[in-house]
């Protein structure tokens, strides 16, 4: 099939790339390059051997998009992955975060309609879900639209919106795919998470300070209620989660369905930093930190139903992630800057 990636060049979409490309795809990139860099292109070509076109472009341009489609078209499927994400940032830019987050989904839906499109593979989150009481999250586990960053709510906002399309389009497969952590890197170092500036996640943020970018580790809180009392979150490896795509798309069931994209293990932040540093062979200075304001005590998922239905799995485990995630920033210490 051929897919268009709105958001591809970015650090999930890239990964997707790949993978869809290795599965005997094709792929067509839209990103207007805000985070991420038109080096991810080269790198793809160079990893499966494919010549990959990435347009520059704005995903909630109706007109950029129908431009791709008559230049590179036709597609059986659109995968959107165009969405800002930075969770910190979203509580205070929340009318960019809206506009931008859900303006990408109407423009990507009206042109990819219009033109005839079978598949809309969306990508979500696992912060859509609200009871902690509920975990491991199932895809029935509830979810709410009172969550604690406009972010998270833009995705909510996002899945109601694409519930009710799919209702009156029967014909058309709708997927959403809710990830839980994404951390790694392809394990040719070729491509990885790139965040512009001191990065807000976990993993990237242990790749600068193993670097000597940044000085020391905070660990948010250590009073959780939790075996070594810090976070527990569901980190899944990038190449993992870009298979998940690949195995929605090739369902392509019609309907309105939503999978859990996750391992279902939960991993401490001690354990995911401890992983780290068995990859590097060193301690990490670290400090321990007050808690972070918004964080949740454990995020995790049941991911059956992504196993059942679509005989996708989680292989990967955090020690490959973090092997992974190290070649990747020690071959690229600037990231694609130094591309
Ligand atoms: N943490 C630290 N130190 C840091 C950064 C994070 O201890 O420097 C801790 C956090 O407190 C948390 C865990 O590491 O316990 C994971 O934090 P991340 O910021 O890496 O990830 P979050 O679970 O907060 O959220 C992330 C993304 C969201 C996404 C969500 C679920 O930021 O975009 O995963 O998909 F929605």
């Amino acid at each position: 099939m051929r897919a268009l990636l709105a958001g591809g060049a970015g650090y999930v979409g890239a990964h997707t790339a790949v993978a869809l490309l290795e599965a005997g795809h094709e792929v067509v990139l839209l990103d207007d390059l805000s985070n991420a860099s038109a080096a991810v292109a080269e790198r793809i070509g160079r990893i499966t051997g494919k010549d990959v076109s990435l347009v520059s472009g704005d995903a909630t341009d109706e007109g950029a998009i129908a431009a791709v489609f008559d230049e590179h078209g036709p597609f059986d499927a659109i995968v959107h992955l165009a969405a800002f994400k930075a969770v910190g940032e979203s509580t205070q830019k929340p009318l960019d975060y809206y506009d931008n987050n859900l303006n990408t989904t109407f423009a990507l839906l009206r042109v990819g309609m219009a033109r005839g499109i079978r598949s809309f593979l969306f990508s979500s989150t696992g912060t859509v879900y609200s009871d902690p009481a509920d975990l491991p999250f199932t895809e029935e586990s509830k979810t709410s639209v009172d969550l604690s960053n406009a972010y998270s709510k833009s995705k909510r906002m996002n899945e109601v919106v694409l519930e009710d399309v799919a209702r009156v389009n029967p014909d058309l497969d709708v997927t959403v795919l809710r990830y839980f952590n994404p951390v790694g890197a392809h394990p040719s170092g070729l491509i990885g998470e790139d965040p512009k500036g001191v990065p807000n996640n976990l993993m990237p943020y242990v790749q600068r300070v193993a670097i000597g970018e940044l000085d020391r580790v905070g660990v948010f809180g250590t009073d959780y209620d939790t075996p070594d009392g810090t976070g527990l979150r569901d980190y899944i490896h990038v190449v993992d989660l870009a298979e998940g795509h690949v195995a929605a798309l090739e369902k392509g069931e019609p309907g309105y369905t939503v999978y859990n994209l996750g391992t279902g293990e939960p991993v401490s932040v001690l354990q995911l930093i401890a992983s780290f540093e068995k990859a590097i062979g060193r301690e990490l200075p670290k400090d321990l930190l007050e808690r972070r304001a918004g964080d949740v005590t454990a995020t995790y998922c049941d991911p059956s139903k992504a196993e059942r239905e679509l005989g996708w799995k989680a292989k990967l485990t955090i020690d490959d992630a973090s092997r992974d995630a190290w070649k990747w920033q020690s071959q690229n210490p600037q990231g694609f800057a130094g591309v």
